[in-house]
């Protein structure tokens, strides 16, 4: 039977509310292209990379072949100078409820902790979080070839921490982040109230100060003694 061994986190939406920065720098782009969006659109960009983000903006004009990848290219990037500058804001204090002591309780607790990110900032903005230390691998979209919800991000940052799939379990926030989880054979955990993502996961909770080791572990346990049954 497996036996747990490390927790992988997604980062916005679940270690740090970041959807906001990423929400106002689209907002600005959309503004320039004359394509409004509001934060219940928004909702259809968590977990999205950047690009396919822009292509779901400028599906909404019906203008996704207007631009070659290069425009896309250069929209994309402006759209990340203006996060990059919002994020300069980002302190410990934006770390989400219970988070900052589930890191410290996992590590105490002498399991590994790896981060599967869909963004190229990831690194950024753990640093402006202050909890590098808690870390012992950090895969963003930046060293992947796939985005989620390909499950190679949470595949790869098992295998940067020699542990395998299923002595894993993944939390994430996002349904493509969830398809990946799964994707990858691991245990999935997500943060949320939206139904299809609790219909995906294996165990689900409204908010992340619900994230309780005891909890996570007790439950990743069932589902593990649940598959050994059906063996
Ligand atoms: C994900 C966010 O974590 O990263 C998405 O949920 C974002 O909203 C994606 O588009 C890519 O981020 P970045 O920082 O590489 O543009
Ligand atoms: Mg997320």
């Amino acid at each position: 039977m497996a036996e747990l061994q490390a927790f992988i986190f997604d980062l916005d939406g679940v270690i740090t509310d970041t959807a906001e920065y990423h929400f106002l720098a689209w907002k600005q782009l959309g503004e320039e292209l004359g394509i409004k969006i509001d934060r219940e659109f928004n909702e259809r960009l968590k977990g999205v990379s950047r690009l396919e983000s822009l292509n779901r903006i400028l599906a909404l004009n019906n203008r996704e072949t207007n631009f070659s990848l290069e425009e896309k290219e250069f929209l994309a990037t402006k759209k990340n100078e203006h996060y990059k500058e919002l994020i300069q804001q980002v302190t410990p204090n934006d770390l989400l409820p219970g988070i900052h002591s589930l890191l410290a309780n996992i590590k105490s607790n002498h399991y590994k902790i790896g981060l599967a990110s869909a963004s190229k900032n990831a690194p950024a903005v753990i640093e402006k979080l202050q909890i590098g230390n808690f870390f012992d691998t950090i895969v963003d979209a930046a060293t992947v070839k796939r985005s989620k919800p390909d499950p190679e991000v949470f595949l790869k940052a098992a295998e940067q921490m020699n542990v395998t799939a299923e002595a894993c379990i993944g939390i994430e926030d996002a349904e493509a982040g969830i398809e990946s989880i799964k994707a990858a054979g691991m245990f999935a955990v997500a943060v949320g109230t939206n139904e299809a993502l609790r219909k995906k996961a294996d165990m689900t909770v409204e908010r992340t100060n619900q994230l309780k080791l005891n909890e996570l572990i007790k439950s990743f346990q069932m589902y593990n003694d649940r598959l050994a049954k059906l063996k």
